[in-house]
């Protein structure tokens, strides 16, 4: 309640000197803040850039691991994996996600082995590994089949745990999975895997250049509309996170970043639980086209756009930026 009136009150005195503004900052972000999504492909010493995510590229095995030592070095807590599955690899059932050996769970064990102090969480969901480029089973008609894709799903975050994944993060939208996973984590003795659950995610036209970093784009068939949220809704968005925390989610998440900043706010004030928010492919080629463009500077970008989690609530960031940022950040 504000009390006073001009000029007794003068809102510019506290942000008259730099001193002055960094003690009133209500939001702080740091590098620890940040979860750098990789993506993994096959060789050795290979890096591929993506062209519609300028500066991204997809790192074989061995350089994956460099990564996680320059991410650990600079202070970023954990990192999330994708893999570019080889076309001869996917499959109608996407059955190459429960091999134990697959590059998912050789880049996990590559990590873990090369910095064990950095967290990796990885994504279940079955379109980096289907010829139809689906997150699940489809029927005859194209329709991701929920029950039995969730049984695929069960498996393939197993897989993931047993080669040492440390968050297990469903993307897939199916209903019931996060408690199937749940279940099956605590029988096979995961106790302390955790899951974070793409609990509002929508049917967004930002993944086009993660579509493309996965070798999905080209493949898909339809689109996702029938399992990820329509951008229309909020009170849908909350009843997802709802039950997800009810099956036994340990944080939630909301996808794409930006865009939703409602949503994370709402859930955030809703549940009290740890929010996080993805920061997606399409928002960080926005933001590097307008910075190619001339229309801002890149730096003050990306920081800006990453403490408007922070103050909308988020516990951390899934950004491409990470790096970059972290570096800024000066860890
Ligand atoms: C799919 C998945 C997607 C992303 C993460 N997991 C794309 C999709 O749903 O088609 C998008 C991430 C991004 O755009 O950066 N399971």
């Amino acid at each position: 309640m504000t009390t006073a009136s001009y000029p007794a009150l003068r809102m510019r005195r506290a942000r008259a000197s730099t001193w002055s503004r960094a003690l009133h900052a209500e939001n702080v972000l740091t590098p620890a803040d940040l979860i750098w999504p990789l993506f993994v492909t096959e060789g050795r010493a290979v890096e591929t850039p993506i062209t519609t995510l300028p500066g991204v590229s997809r790192w074989s095995v061995d350089l994956i691991a460099t990564r996680a030592k320059e991410a650990y070095a600079l202070g970023i807590p954990c990192l999330a994996l994708f893999p570019h599955t080889p076309v001869d690899l996917r499959s109608e059932d996407g059955g190459e996600a429960l091999n134990p050996d697959n590059l998912m769970c050789r880049a996990i064990k590559a990590i873990k082995d090369a910095v064990p102090g950095i967290g990796v969480l990885t994504d279940v969901a079955l379109d980096p590994y289907t010829s139809h480029g689906q997150d699940g089973i489809v029927d005859e008609e194209g329709y991701v089949l929920n029950d039995e894709t969730m049984a695929v799903l069960v498996e393939q975050a197993l897989v993931q745990a047993q080669a040492g994944a440390d968050i297990i993060a469903p993307s897939d939208m199916m209903d019931g999975r996060v408690g199937a996973i749940r279940r099956e984590l605590e029988e096979s003795g995961h106790h302390n895997v955790q899951i974070m659950a793409y609990a509002a995610k929508y049917a967004s036209a930002f993944y086009g250049p993660f579509r493309d970093a996965v070798g999905s784009r080209g493949i898909l068939k339809g689109d996702k509309k029938s399992y990820q949220l329509d951008p229309a809704n909020g009170e849908e968005a909350l009843r997802e996170v709802a039950l997800d925390l009810a099956e036994g989610a340990d944080s939630v998440m909301v996808k794409p970043g930006l865009p939703y900043l409602d949503i994370c706010r709402r859930v955030k004030e809703r549940f009290q639980v740890p929010v996080f928010a993805y920061q997606v492919s399409g928002e960080y080629a926005m933001l590097e086209a307008a910075v190619a463009a001339g229309a801002g500077d890149r730096d003050a970008l990306v920081l800006e756009t990453l403490m408007a989690f922070k103050r909308a609530g988020c516990s951390g960031v899934l950004t491409y930026h990470a790096v970059h940022a972290a570096r800024l950040l000066g860890a």
